[in-house]
This record gives C-alpha cells, sequence and structure tokens, in this order.
C-alpha cells in the first residue's frame, strides 16, 4: 500500500451517503453521529447544495485569486455583522494560522494566551497555541511568546496573567470540541472578559467546530456574552466542501494589506457556492436547532447507566464522558449500525447533522441504550 495510512479509520468502504445515513459497499446501513466531524450541517448529499455545486461545476472549478467570485461577498454577509470583514482560507487550520498572524503583526513581540485541552490545528503555528500535549511537544520548538493556562482554573488565569504582563491577545474555544465538548464556566468567562477590558488584549475566538449554528446560534460566543476581535470558522462553511473563514472586527479589520496573506485555492468557487446554500438554510433553523439539541440532550440523559460520568454540550454540539472506558466502543457500535466519534475512549462526541429529525435522534438513543 503506498498511502500512508495515520488514521485511525474505519474498516468500512462508503458507497454513497444520504442525509444522517451513510451506506458502505457490502449494503449495510449506519446512522452518522459526527457528519464529517461537524462539517456536513444539512447531511450528506443534500439535494439543493449538491445541486448548487454541480451547476457552478458546470461553468467552472475553479478561478485563484486573481478574480472576485461572484458568491464571495454573499457568504461574507452572512457570516459578519455590520463594521466586520472576513477573508476566506481553505481550512481552520489556515483560519488560526491566519489569526495568528493578524495578532502577530498587531503585537509584536509581545505573548499570546491559549488554554489546555483547546484545539485549534495542527500546523506549526497553530500547534503553537495548541492544548495538547501530546500533538503538539514532539514539534517544539514552536513559535515564541505563547503561554498555556489552565481552561476553566480562573486561579491559574489569574497567576499566568500576572506573570506575564506582556499578553496582548488569547486564543479562545469556550466550547471545547476534541477537548471532550466541555464549555468554559461562565465565572471564567467573565474573568477572561475583564482582563482583555483591563488589559487590553486582543480577544480570537475559534469558532471553527461550535461556530455557524451547531449551538443553535451563528456562533458559540453569543452563549457566553463574548465579544470577539478575531473570529475563526472552517467545518460546516463550505457544505462539505473546504473553505474556512477569518472575521475580522474593529482596529482588526485595517491590519491586513496587500501581499499579508493569499492562498491559491481560497476561496474555491464552488466550496462558497455551498456556502452560500447552507448558511441561508441554518439561518432559519436556529430555534429548530435549539429545540432539537434539547431533546437530544434529555434523552441522553435519560440513558440509565452506571458508567456515565456526565453528559453536556450546547445545541447539536453534546457529549457523553463515560467512567470508564469500553473497549473498542467504536468498532463494536459500527457493527451496531451506528458511528460513533469516541475522544480519548471516553467522551462520545455528537455533531449530527442539523437538520436531524427527532425520529433520527430516538434511533441514535436506541443503540446507544444498547451499546453502553
Ligand atoms: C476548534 C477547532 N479549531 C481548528 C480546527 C482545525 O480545523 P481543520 O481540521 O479544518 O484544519 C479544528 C478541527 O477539528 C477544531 O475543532
Amino acid at each position: 500500500m503506498r498511502y500512508l495510512n495515520i488514521y485511525n479509520n474505519y474498516d468500512l468502504s462508503i458507497d454513497h451517503a444520504h442525509g444522517v445515513y451513510i451506506y458502505d459497499k457490502e449494503g449495510n446501513k449506519y446512522i452518522d453521529t459526527f457528519a464529517g466531524i461537524g462539517v456536513l450541517a444539512l447531511g450528506h448529499s443534500h439535494p439543493e447544495v449538491t445541486e448548487e455545486i454541480k451547476s457552478k461545476l458546470d461553468r467552472y472549478a475553479h478561478t485563484s485569486n486573481f478574480f472576485l467570485d461572484e458568491d464571495t461577498e454573499t457568504v461574507a454577509d452572512l457570516i459578519t455583522s455590520e463594521g466586520e470583514k472576513a477573508f476566506f482560507v481553505n481550512s481552520g487550520t489556515e483560519a488560526t494560522e491566519l489569526a495568528l498572524k493578524i495578532i502577530k503583526k498587531k503585537i509584536g513581540d509581545s505573548k499570546i494566551l491559549f488554554f489546555s485541552n483547546s484545539f485549534h490545528g495542527r500546523s506549526l503555528g497553530a500547534l503553537s497555541v495548541n492544548g495538547f500535549p501530546g500533538i503538539r511537544d514532539q514539534f517544539k520548538p514552536l513559535l515564541p511568546g505563547m503561554v498555556e493556562a489552565e481552561f476553566n482554573n480562573i486561579e491559574d488565569l489569574e497567576r499566568t496573567a500576572a506573570e506575564n504582563p506582556d499578553i496582548k491577545a488569547v486564543m479562545f474555544e469556550p466550547l471545547q470540541g476534541s477537548g471532550g465538548v466541555q464549555p468554559a464556566d461562565k465565572d471564567f468567562v467573565d474573568k477572561l472578559k475583564s482582563l482583555c477590558k483591563a488589559n487590553n488584549w486582543i480577544m480570537a475566538v475559534d469558532e471553527v467546530q461550535a461556530g455557524l449554528y451547531r449551538t443553535g446560534k451563528r456562533y458559540s460566543y453569543e452563549h457566553f456574552d463574548l465579544e470577539a476581535d478575531i473570529t475563526t470558522a472552517a467545518k460546516a462553511l463550505g457544505g462539505g466542501l473546504p473553505l474556512g473563514a477569518v472575521i475580522m472586527a474593529g482596529e482588526m479589520t485595517e491590519v491586513l494589506e496587500p501581499g499579508d496573506h493569499g492562498s491559491t485555492f481560497a476561496p474555491n468557487p464552488l466550496a462558497l457556492r455551498a456556502a452560500k446554500v447552507v448558511l441561508e438554510k441554518l439561518e432559519k433553523m436556529q430555534d429548530s436547532i435549539t429545540e432539537r439539541g434539547n431533546y437530544f440532550l434529555e434523552e441522553l440523559k435519560m440513558i440509565e447507566s452506571e458508567n456515565i460520568k456526565e453528559v453536556r454540550g450546547i445545541g447539536l454540539m453534546l457529549g457523553i464522558e463515560l467512567k470508564n472506558e469500553i473497549p473498542n466502543l467504536r468498532d463494536k457500535a459500527a457493527e451496531n449500525g451506528i458511528l460513533l466519534n469516541v475522544l480519548k475512549g471516553k467522551t462520545i462526541r455528537f455533531l449530527p447533522a442539523l437538520n436531524i429529525t427527532k425520529e433520527e435522534i430516538d434511533a441514535i438513543i436506541i443503540k446507544l441504550k444498547e451499546l453502553i
């Protein structure tokens, strides 16, 4: 095999996928609880997304950044508020890279604060603010001037801020995804907000996973009463095609100049068209996402199992933390017709399609009851 496979793939070969279901080449049907890691907000093969991509593909597939695409401004409008600007990239990691570049251009040698268990990507820049030592430290030395504090630990945050008066920005994932579907505590966010205000820190919020209506609001930071100077988005943005964005507010809109950043591929015209379809639909689904998210959460809480430590999350970004690892849970689940994303063996993360129905949620719950 010449493909260097360093992923822990499922032992199944996909034939096709539709809505919340994936079908393998042997004719087996699986219910998908994580939708391409939170990417397929309208489910697999959504007819309108597919149709719009196809019709644009018939006209052109790629043009490069020499041309402004017909959908760029519409998508920028859909992800920004008045006074903000968006720049498009190809992925969440690239969005982190650009956010760091904007910050570094603004603050020079000053320091950037980040938090344990926060995930912002795997490039060298993104790893420099990545709160997972296991995937970060083997690549050291990384960018200088990055300071880590413990997520949800107010004392540690205060101590870190006091010891590093030259911190001038913070990279924050208010609802940690890869960190185990872990929301920031209100008191912790309040402390962070007051430190930002007192010290004039730039607040960069990573919304790659929790953003774009996954929690029922356009950005998860709205649940935390936060304001962002810089916001990163990706995953759901391109409707299954690679697209990321950095949203800048206030002074941040003036940092980048021609030549400061760019990509041959971004923004891909097909991804932009998909983004337009997806975002226009999601905007109208906020209440229903919240309602079905609450339903899912309550149903998860009603699963009776000695092995459940906690059920948590917001909207349709939910997790079950287990007390003890269930050996081969992922593969046992697949044999049972359900695809699960199990983090560190202990937390089952649910990032289903945002148009999942209550009946489909019920089907997931029935299978989970058998498994845990
Ligand atoms: C919060 C967060 N930020 C950044 C990234 C990196 O995004 P990508 O995998 O698109 O590069 C991820 C990916 O899971 C993420 O969850």
